[in-house]
């Protein structure tokens, strides 16, 4: 009697990747990184940072270090902490950062974004910040990890243990961590009304239900979308704001795991050098979620058709005048224009997951790349 049992295949939870079960996984993951943590539908308690209110009130600058994925997720938290707080943000790749002598004041909070809590050169760098004086706070996944306990403060996702190299559900709790401390901070800051922020809060906790439904619809339109551009060499994403640090994340996870190139363009920038790389067929994955620029967006994209690009945009449910300009059009569910990236970043992990699987590529264990880089 033999029990033919894959554990492998188990954990996957009947999916054939740990990347898709991942990607599934961040409805869960959101609620998780939520629980506990928003008191009576209108306040957010964050019961591991210990920064008073006092000390919030007197930051005068924040520098976010992280590595790969994470460092793209601390682009987004740049844009929701300075949003919300009005506090300057920096941030920088920890290889970078902990070799550019970089000022560091008094009041200096220095915030250090890791999955896995021990990637080497962000440790280093939240070393070298704690040597001039600045207080460090952890934002990781792994309890207990070296960045953890390195920390003065921590603020954990939850999104559970994370297989697949290519980083997904890992990435997006972060940006939910990223908005719970911006309001946090908010809250001793006063820099937003008791509506609005009761508004916010509300519209994170619908983020979960959004994020099932959208993997309940038709992914089918993003598969489709995959089969055109697994046979390229190369593409292009374009966003603005919010847009291009997604774009960052989206390129970069297509490029690890399909093995494709692909390089992302703040959209404003692409005519000064590689619309020169535009020409008949070339796929442009445009990311036009962010509604005060989505004009500025549009001129962009009639600018890469006019080189014959194919395009291919994600775009906010309602916004069908986009099917005008792009070749193919993905819709994206609303909420607060801050919280945008961790709806839209899900078709776009999903593109990649697809593209890489139509290539014959291991989804989960990608050529040339670790999961956790401990050695510089
Ligand atoms: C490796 C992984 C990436 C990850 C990066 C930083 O390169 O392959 O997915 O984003 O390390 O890892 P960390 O654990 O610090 O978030």
């Amino acid at each position: 009697f033999r029990i033919d049992w894959d554990l492998m295949v188990a954990e996957k939870n009947g999916f054939d990747s740990f990347m898709l079960k991942e990607i599934h996984d961040q409805p869960r993951a959101y609620e998780d990184t939520m629980r506990g943590r928003i008191e009576a539908r209108s306040t957010i308690v964050l019961p591991g940072i210990e920064l008073s209110e006092v000390q919030i009130r007197g930051l005068k600058q924040i520098h976010m270090v992280a590595c790969g994925t994470a460092y793209h997720a601390a682009l987004v938290g740049k844009t929701v902490i300075e949003r919300l707080t009005r506090i300057p943000v920096e941030v920088d790749l920890a290889s970078e950062y902990r070799y550019r002598m970089p000022v560091i004041r008094k009041n200096t909070l220095v915030i250090a974004v890791s999955q896995s809590g021990e990637t080497a050169d962000t440790l280093a760098a939240m070393r070298e910040a704690k040597q001039w004086g600045a207080r460090v706070m952890a934002i990781t996944n792994v309890i207990g990890s070296s960045v953890a306990r390195e920390a003065d403060d921590c603020l954990f996702t939850l999104a559970g243990p994370e297989i697949a190299v290519a980083s997904t559900k890992a990435y997006s709790s972060q940006l939910i961590a990223f908005y719970l401390l911006g309001i946090f901070m908010a809250q001793s800051l006063e820099t937003l009304d008791q509506a609005t922020q009761i508004e916010l809060i509300t519209m994170l906790e619908r983020l979960p239900a959004q994020v099932e439904d959208m993997l309940k619809g038709n992914m089918e339109a993003v598969r489709q979308i995959a089969e055109q551009i697994a046979g390229h060499n190369h593409l292009f994403f374009i966003g603005r704001g919010l847009d291009y640090s997604l774009a960052m994340e989206a390129s970069l996870k297509l490029k690890e795991i399909s093995y494709l190139h692909s390089e992302a363009y703040a959209a404003g920038e692409l005519k000064h050098g590689s619309l020169a790389l535009v020409e008949d067929g070339t796929p442009v994955i445009a990311l036009a979620t962010q509604e005060l620029l989505l004009e500025k967006t549009v001129s962009n994209i009639k600018e890469v058709k006019a080189r014959g690009a194919y395009v291919i945009a994600f775009a906010l449910e309602g916004n069908t005048e986009l099917e005008k300009t792009a070749d193919q059009v993905i819709y994206v569910p609303r909420t607060f224009s801050l919280f945008t990236p961790a709806l839209a970043v899900v078709p776009l992990q999903l593109l990649a997951y697809y593209t890489a699987s139509i290539r014959g590529n291991d989804v989960d264990k990608p050529r040339n790349l670790a999961k956790s880089v401990t050695v510089e």
